[in-house]
């Protein structure tokens, strides 16, 4: 049951990305940030979170693109520091319980190859985006110390369409570009659908998430006391491996070739919130689930 969708005030910042749009659906009488309060986040934000008097603020808004955060930073600070930091501002006056994400990226900066957890000093991570991940977890913690930071891992989904109407029907409305962004499992069905090669690298490790179950689990991510936490599926096989079972899971054969590629490992140990009641699906439980979820087995040639 979703509890607090019923007894508890929910704001989503970022509602039209991958994970908000999915929370929006999860909270269906969440009040959206506007898209513009965000943009210029400053006090006309935390005047809107005042009137609102929400309990609970998730933030899913971010510029979560690497590279764009490599070619932007300003534009990646604004959203993955400063918003954040105006957020947890807002959360501590009004005492609402703030969860923020942060991303598995902040580990790139350790020697160490992994599983990594929470507690590990962390150097300096290896990418603007997640330089700015990290500062914006320790800002916030300063400001709002009962705030929650979700260090979630790699995310997927089928596509989604707005509501419940299909693209040819009439109340359709696309959704935003965000909501539909590129992921593993949309990566692995399109090379099948399209012929094209598939290559994933036998040398990395990283955990990869259903979304929708990431949603599911913000009910109690809001009871956890306040720190930061990896959240997400763990995964001991790597990357071509978790290809290969995948296209297992959906019934499909299909070559995969190892691309050999050395990049740093992103897995995490997630026992400290299993330990606190939130037990992720494995990866591959994930995928049987999210398979089960769209009826993906298999799919006819
Ligand atoms: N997806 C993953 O696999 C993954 C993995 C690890 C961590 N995370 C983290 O999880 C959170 C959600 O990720 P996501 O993949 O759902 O993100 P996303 O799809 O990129 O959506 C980001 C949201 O932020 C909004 N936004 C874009 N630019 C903005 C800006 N300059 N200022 C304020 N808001 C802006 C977008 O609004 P519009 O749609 O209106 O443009 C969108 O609603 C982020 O914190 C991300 O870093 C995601």
């Amino acid at each position: 049951m979703n509890i607090n969708s019923q007894t508890h005030s929910v704001m989503i910042a970022g509602a039209h990305g991958f994970t908000g749009s999915r929370a929006m659906e999860y909270y269906p009488e969440a009040v959206p940030v506007p898209g513009e309060l965000l943009r210029n986040a400053d006090h006309r934000l935390a005047d809107f979170i005042r009137a609102a008097e929400p309990q609970i603020i998730i933030n899913a808004a971010a510029v979560s693109d690497i590279g764009t955060c490599e070619r932007n930073p300003e534009a990646s600070y604004a959203a993955n520091v400063t918003l954040p930091v105006i957020l947890a501002g807002a959360a501590r006056e009004t005492g609402a319980k703030l969860i923020s994400f942060s991303s598995d990226q902040v580990y790139t900066g350790l020697p160490e190859s992994g599983p990594y957890r929470e507690d590990s000093p962390l150097p300096v991570p290896a990418n603007v985006y997640a330089r700015h991940k990290l500062e914006a977890e320790q800002r916030v913690l300063d400001i709002a110390p009962d705030a929650v930071l979700l260090r979630a891992a790699w995310m997927y989904d089928m596509p989604l369409y707005r509501g419940t109407a299909l693209p040819d029907s009439p109340g359709y409305a696309a959704p935003s570009p965000h909501a539909n962004r590129g992921n593993f499992l949309i990566t692995v069905l399109d090379a099948v659908l399209h012929g094209r090669p598939l290559s994933f690298s036998s040398r990395r490790y990283r955990g990869i998430t259903y979304v929708r179950q990431a949603v599911s689990f913000l009910d109690q991510a809001s009871r956890l006391p306040g720190g930061v936490y990896n959240y997400g599926s763990e995964n001991d096989r790597n990357m071509l491996e978790t290809a290969k079972a995948l296209l297992r899971e959906l019934g499909l054969e299909y070559p995969v070739q190892d691309s050999g590629l050395v990049q740093h490992n992103l897995w995490m140990d997630c026992s400290r919130i299993r330990r606190l009641g939130i037990d992720f699906d494995t990866t591959v439980q994930g995928f049987r689930r999210c398979i089960s979820d769209y009826g993906l087995r298999n799919l006819p040639g």
